[in-house]
């Protein structure tokens, strides 16, 4: 059987200068995200990223939104590298990336309160218990008025595009531990802690947007 927590990270293909990282996904999706991200966040939030990869879509967003303060995370040395230069170089109001993986044991404690949890194309090229990891954690990490906004494809019966399919089907070929999440066990899993079902948009590329918070479900 093989042990998935000890595959190496998924990293998306980036291209590099210094320690900036530059992803092409990034190029393509950041836009949108960051315009749906900045209408949705509150005056002042605190926002933790899991998984910030290059950095690229906080700044996209902390650019938007001077208001906020955005708190990077991943546990690949590179990419915090490229948070920290991107910060340094465009988005005053991202603090210094943190090495979180909330899979590990006490990784939530003392991280404080944040107002919205933001996690971009991590849960279907890690192992379900990463994102079981992030809705357990939720529940002591956002506060109640707070958001979740995941990103990413997802299965959705027979409605589910046909690359979302052959992606899956690849990332189950690298490793059996991957794949495209099904939104309604996504969605399940996150009930579970206490979140409404979502608002669902779709984003480019047959990607969704889902925005959870705590109000009852309609
Ligand atoms: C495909 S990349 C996506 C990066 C970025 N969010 C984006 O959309 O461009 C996946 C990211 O998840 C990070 N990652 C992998 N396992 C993780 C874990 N257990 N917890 C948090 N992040 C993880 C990787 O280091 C990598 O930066």
């Amino acid at each position: 059987m093989t042990d998935a927590t000890k595959t190496p990270i998924a990293l998306e293909s980036r291209l590099v200068d210094a320690a900036r990282l530059f992803s092409p996904s990034a190029a393509r999706n950041r836009d949108p995200i960051g315009d749906q991200l900045a209408g949705l966040l509150p005056p002042g939030a605190r926002v933790l990223e899991i998984g910030s990869g290059t950095g690229e879509h906080a700044v996209a967003v902390c650019q938007r939104r001077p208001d906020i303060v955005w708190q990077p995370s991943d546990p690949d040395a590179a990419s915090r590298a490229s948070q920290d230069a991107w910060a340094a170089e465009a988005a005053p109001n991202m603090l210094p990336a943190l090495d979180l993986d909330l899979t590990r044991p006490e990784a939530a404690e003392q991280l404080g309160r944040f107002d919205a949890l933001v996690c971009l194309n991590v849960i279907h090229i890690a192992p379900w218990t990463v994102a079981e990891a992030i809705a357990n954690a939720s529940q002591a990490l956002i506060a109640d008025d707070g958001l979740i906004y995941l990103y990413g494809p997802y299965l959705e019966g027979e409605a589910t595009a046909a690359s979302n399919l052959e992606f899956d089907r690849s990332l189950k070929s690298r490793n059996p531990s991957w794949g495209v999440r099904a939104r309604s066990d996504v969605e399940a899993l996150f009930a579970a802690s206490g979140w409404a079902r979502p608002q669902r948009h779709e984003m480019p590329a047959n990607n969704l947007s889902l925005v959870f918070d705590r109000r009852s479900p309609i």
